[in-house]
């Protein structure tokens, strides 16, 4: 079972130059508490963003390319979907832009944080997605700094 997980914009905005656009210290929390122990997926621009390794959970990279470091690289995304989209256990699905995109369709869950506020030179964005098709469940409210977030879970119907 495949699950998503991202921190969006009001426009739907994820990244900018391969880094993040909102940095929310209780959001790097939820991430880490939600994807701990779990499989995490990312794309190699997402892999390549972050200082190392996301430790406890493993880490799996998809590319064209040879990826080093990696638990596991994956080149051939359609076979890793075929055989992962049925199992029980729920792999995360981290980013960025373009994993989304191929993710979405097979996914089970979305979990957002949506922020209020807009970076308009964002260049990586969250797919748009048809919300009547989920469920959306409030996890929490917060503020931190300037910004309004919410954790939202949403749920395939
Ligand atoms: N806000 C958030 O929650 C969040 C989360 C994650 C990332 N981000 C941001 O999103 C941005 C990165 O997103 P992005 O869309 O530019 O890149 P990305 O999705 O992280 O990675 C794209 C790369 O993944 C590989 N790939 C994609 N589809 C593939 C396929 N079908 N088969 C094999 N390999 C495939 C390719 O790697 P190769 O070129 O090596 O072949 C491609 O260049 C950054 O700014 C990052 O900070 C934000």
């Amino acid at each position: 079972m495949f699950s998503l997980i991202a921190a969006v914009g009001k426009n739907l905005e994820l990244g900018r130059k391969g880094q993040l656009v909102f940095h929310i210290k209780e959001d790097m929390k939820y991430f880490r508490d939600i994807t701990m122990g779990h499989k995490v997926l990312m794309g190699r621009k997402t892999w390549e963003s972050l200082p190392g390794k996301l430790k406890g959970r493993e880490n799996i990279v998809v590319s064209r390319h040879d990826v080093e470091r990696a638990d596991l690289a994956v080149s051939d995304l359609a076979k890793f979907i075929a055989e992962n989209e049925k199992t029980k256990e729920e792999i995360f699905i981290i980013g960025g832009g373009q994993i989304y995109v191929e993710f979405l369709p097979h996914a089970e869950n979305i979990y957002l944080t949506e922020v209020e506020a807009e970076e308009s030179r964002a260049d990586a964005f969250f797919p748009e997605f048809d919300k009547s098709k989920y469920t959306r469940e409030v996890i929490k409210e917060g503020k931190e700094n300037d910004l309004t977030y919410t954790f939202v879970k949403y749920c395939k119907k």
